[in-house]
């Protein structure tokens, strides 16, 4: 069956890496145009190759999402490319540790500008081009939804990023664009090893966690049918289900991981 995505343009962030370029390779497996964004210019390449060689379409644009140049002109250089932009996925983004307590103030605001400022800087950008089903896939998180002990900083991010998707949700509606809250769980990415750190603290206790791929089929499903909050997995779902029924019950759960 022919995938609603051929012919179709998407924009992926942070594609250098991780779930972003799984998702790359997962949409233009589908049939799509992909423009591939982050700084490493040279792993963007590889990728480029890669997806042309396999006989699809792809654009490396060296990105910092943070910067609103810079953003711009990655929306720019797609639609001059492949005249069109029907799909956003904001996927950049990098972690922060540390306990509330000890988070500098200076790291949380880098933090704030790449997974916050970083989304609305694409989609200030992007709107303009968007036609009707044209698709925003906000990557946010579970953590997103329940901030849990000594990744505070980072969460807040998350929830942030929420905020706008869901205003946003609502204010392109009579446009006939989606936005999508994409909420993964533990990703085995190097997501932890590019996490900016407030000490020296251990990376803690992990649990395996789902492939990108996994996480990159799910994305393509939103950017082919839209939808409003994805969850990957479903111990996902019920971690969030279960937090927000009992919230102090989680509080009391998650004292254990607050010790060291
Ligand atoms: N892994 C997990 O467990 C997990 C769970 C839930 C949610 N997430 C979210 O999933 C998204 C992807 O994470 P990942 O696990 O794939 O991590 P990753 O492997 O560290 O990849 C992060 C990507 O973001 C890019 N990036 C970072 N800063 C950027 C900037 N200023 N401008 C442009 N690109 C930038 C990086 O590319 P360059 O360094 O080349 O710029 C890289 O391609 C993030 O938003 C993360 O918060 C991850």
């Amino acid at each position: 069956m022919t995938s609603p995505l051929k012919g179709k343009v998407a924009l992926v962030t942070g594609a250098s890496n991780g779930i972003g370029e799984a998702t790359a390779r997962a949409l233009a497996a589908r049939g799509a145009a992909v423009v591939l964004a982050a700084r490493s210019e040279e792993r963007l390449g590889f990728l480029v190759r890669e997806i042309s060689a396999a006989g699809g379409r792809a654009l490396a644009v060296k990105t910092d999402v943070a910067d609103k140049d810079s953003a711009r002109d990655a929306v720019e250089r797609t639609v001059r490319q492949f005249g069109a932009l029907d799909v956003l996925v904001n996927n950049a983004g990098l972690g922060l540790s540390g306990r509330v307590a000890e988070l500098r103030p200076d790291d949380l605001r880098y933090v704030f500008d790449v997974n916050l400022l970083g989304p609305l800087n694409c989609v200030q950008a992007a709107l303009p081009y968007m036609r009707r089903d044209g698709r925003i896939i906000n990557v946010s998180s579970v953590v997103g939804r329940r901030a849990i002990p000594k990744v505070g900083g980072y969460c807040a991010t998350k929830f942030a990023l929420n905020a706008l998707s869901d205003a946003l949700r609502v204010e392109v509606a009579n446009r006939g664009i989606t936005v999508t809250s994409v909420y993964p769980g533990t990703t085995r990415t190097a997501f932890r090893e590019n996490s900016r750190r407030t000490k020296d603290e251990k990376r803690g206790w992990r649990p395996g966690g789902v492939t990108p791929e996994k996480v990159a089929e799910k994305i393509s499903d939103v950017a082919e049918r839209g939808g409003r909050d994805v969850y990957v997995t479903l111990p996902d779902r019920l971690f969030i289900a279960g937090t927000t029924l009992a919230p102090g019950l989680f509080d009391r759960v998650l004292r254990h991981w607050a010790k060291d």
